[in-house]
């Protein structure tokens, strides 16, 4: 089972397509995973095409597994991959999952990160037998930590090596 989510445009942004990764985004990964940020804030790194293809099969196993619904975020009108999104269930028939993203350079500063979070948390909540999201991100990392506040995450509590878990629990 595969899903695509589609989250509304706002009065200054257009709307997002949150769809599966496919073959033809080998080489949108390779140069988005050339850039500083992205690898300085997240641990699996893309250095080749054969990195990509690797990459894109444990999003294509996390699917079939239904352990790592990985989506790629498509803005409306712009060409590329402006993002990633992935909502992790270790145990899929278990109520709790953990969110992870991250937004191309090209796309950055324009809400991507958290209006994917947003539609894709809603979704969750509302029909994948979920109550309790989480996400957690390295203390320094505050743009991350702008995400979660936009996407109604409320900081829980912090880890002993200083990370931040924010939670958003179903209402
Ligand atoms: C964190 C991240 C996902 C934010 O994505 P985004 O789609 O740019 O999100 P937003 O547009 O809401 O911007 C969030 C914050 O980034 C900062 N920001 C704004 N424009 C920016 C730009 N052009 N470049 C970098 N950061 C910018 C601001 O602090 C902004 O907060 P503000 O809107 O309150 O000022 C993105 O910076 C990223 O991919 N970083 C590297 C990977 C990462 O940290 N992933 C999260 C791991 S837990």
């Amino acid at each position: 089972m595969t899903v695509t989510l589609r989250v509304d445009a706002t009065p200054t942004a257009g709307a997002l397509t949150l769809r599966p990764w496919n073959a033809g985004d080998v080489e949108a990964l390779v140069e988005i995973y050339r850039d500083p940020t992205l690898r300085r804030w997240t641990s699996l790194h893309v250095e080749d095409t054969e990195g990509a293809k690797w990459w894109l099969d444990i999003q294509d196993r996390g699917w079939r597994t239904g352990k790592r619904l990985s989506f790629a975020v498509l803005e409306d009108d712009l060409p590329g991959v402006a993002g990633y999104l992935a909502l992790k269930r270790p145990d899929p028939q278990g109520s709790a999952a953990g969110l992870t993203y991250w937004t191309a350079a090209h796309a950055r500063g324009r809400g991507v990160a958290p209006r994917a979070l947003e539609g894709l948390s809603t979704w969750a909540l509302s029909t994948g037998g979920l109550r309790h999201l989480e996400l957690i991100h390295e203390a320094a990392n505050e743009a991350s930590c702008r995400v979660a506040g936009k996407a109604s995450f409320r900081l829980h509590h912090t880890l002993p090596d200083g990370s931040h878990v924010h939670m958003r629990d179903c209402r």
